[in-house]
């Protein structure tokens, strides 16, 4: 069974903290809250718990992990150099929700790695995680603490709804801050690439290393490898989501007339909506389920994995969404995962 230990999420009772290292440290899965969404960490060097790991997830093997450590003076054993740009970066924003991605160093396992010649490290600014790395004094590997291919959990709960009874541990400190998984910056190649975006936008990244592209828009025309693991199906409720993409006006116009269409075949909807546009949807017998204002992108960050499962609980036939619009740090990242949970239905409505 699951264990929860309950913890202040500023002040962690180190006895509860304590007894989740020793768990890691004997190579148990521990479900920790990290600033951006829940991890599921194990000791890095472990490779029946990776094997745990990756069975609890139903992840493939194909998929690296993140490896957590306190700081950048701790990423010197995990690879084969720390290049300039990383001690940089790390200076400028660790702990916080940026991961870099470094060639990395024999003592890495292949199942960390995916059998890449690269490893992805970042330092959690969570108190609960640092305060747990810190105890565990080993190399954390955590990817997010949900099933393969659902949204990632920014609550215990979310955790629990989809991994009780297959990790021995969740450390339980309430709802993350971010909400969305860190910027993933692969500094192995030249220029560095944006895998994945987040927090820390690509603006705030160049303002520190200058020229960073961003995966898929490579202006060298190169055919771009996706990240393994940043699959188009990502992060995607069961029940099927349309993302109406455009002017917003004329999105949530087409998105409107879409829900009606489903209304009137009989069929229940769903739709994930920002405050702004509540006013217009007032009269559509739907669902609503709340995203947050479109022009606070941090709220609406905060909120869409939990809206996400909602969405889905809410047992509607279809659930329906507008693109976010507005310009952001976050902006980028929302869209991103919108992108990912729609799987592909995308509907580009002209303005
Ligand atoms: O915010 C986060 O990053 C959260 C918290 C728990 O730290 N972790 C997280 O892990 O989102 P995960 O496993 O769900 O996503 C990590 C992604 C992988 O899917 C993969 O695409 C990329 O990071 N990644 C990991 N190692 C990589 C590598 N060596 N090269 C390229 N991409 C890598
Ligand atoms: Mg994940």
């Amino acid at each position: 069974m699951t264990e929860v230990l309950r913890v202040d999420p500023i002040d962690p009772d180190p006895n509860a903290i304590a007894r989740a290292a020793a768990c890691l440290v004997a190579g148990g899965l521990v479900a920790f809250p990290t600033e951006t969404v829940y991890g599921l960490g194990v000791h890095a060097f472990d490779r029946r718990a990776l094997a745990r790991l990756f069975a609890a997830k139903e992840r493939p093997a194909t998929d690296p992990l993140i490896v957590h450590v306190p700081g950048i003076d701790d990423v010197t054993p995990l690879v084969a150099e720390v290049p300039r740009e990383a001690r940089a970066l790390a200076a400028r924003f660790w702990p916080g929700p940026l991961t870099i991605v470094l060639r990395r160093s024999i003592a890495v396992p292949d199942d960390v790695t995916a059998g890449l010649d690269t490893v992805a490290i970042r330092a959690p600014s969570h108190r609960v995680a640092r305060a747990l790395i810190a105890a565990a004094r080993i190399p954390i590997a955590a990817p997010s603490a949900n099933l393969f291919s659902r949204p990632s959990p920014t609550d215990a709960a979310h955790v629990l709804a989809d991994l009780n009874g297959r990790i021995d541990l969740i450390v339980d400190a309430g709802p993350t801050e971010v909400g969305l998984e860190s910027t993933v910056l692969d500094l192995s190649q030249d220029p560095p690439v944006i895998l994945r975006p987040g927090a820390v936008g690509i603006e705030m990244l160049r303002a520190v290393i200058g020229r960073i592209e961003i995966l898929g828009t490579s202006v060298t025309g190169s055919a771009a490898m996706p990240s393994p693991g940043l699959l188009s199906r990502h992060y995607s409720p069961r029940t099927p989501l349309t993302v109406y993409d455009g002017d917003a006006r004329a999105a949530l116009h087409a998105l409107a007339r879409d829900a009606q269409g489903h209304l009137d075949r009989g069929s229940t909807v769903a739709v994930l909506a920002f405050a702004e546009d509540l006013p217009q949807l007032a009269l559509l017998p739907v669902t609503i389920v709340h995203l947050g204002r479109e022009h606070e992108p941090a709220e609406v960050a905060a909120r869409l994995y939990a809206a996400l499962r909602e969405s889905d609980e809410v047992g509607a036939d279809a659930i329906v969404a507008r693109m976010l619009t507005t310009d952001h740090a976050f902006g980028a990242a929302i869209r991103d995962r919108l992108r990912r949970a729609a799987a592909g239905r995308i509907v580009r409505v002209e303005g």
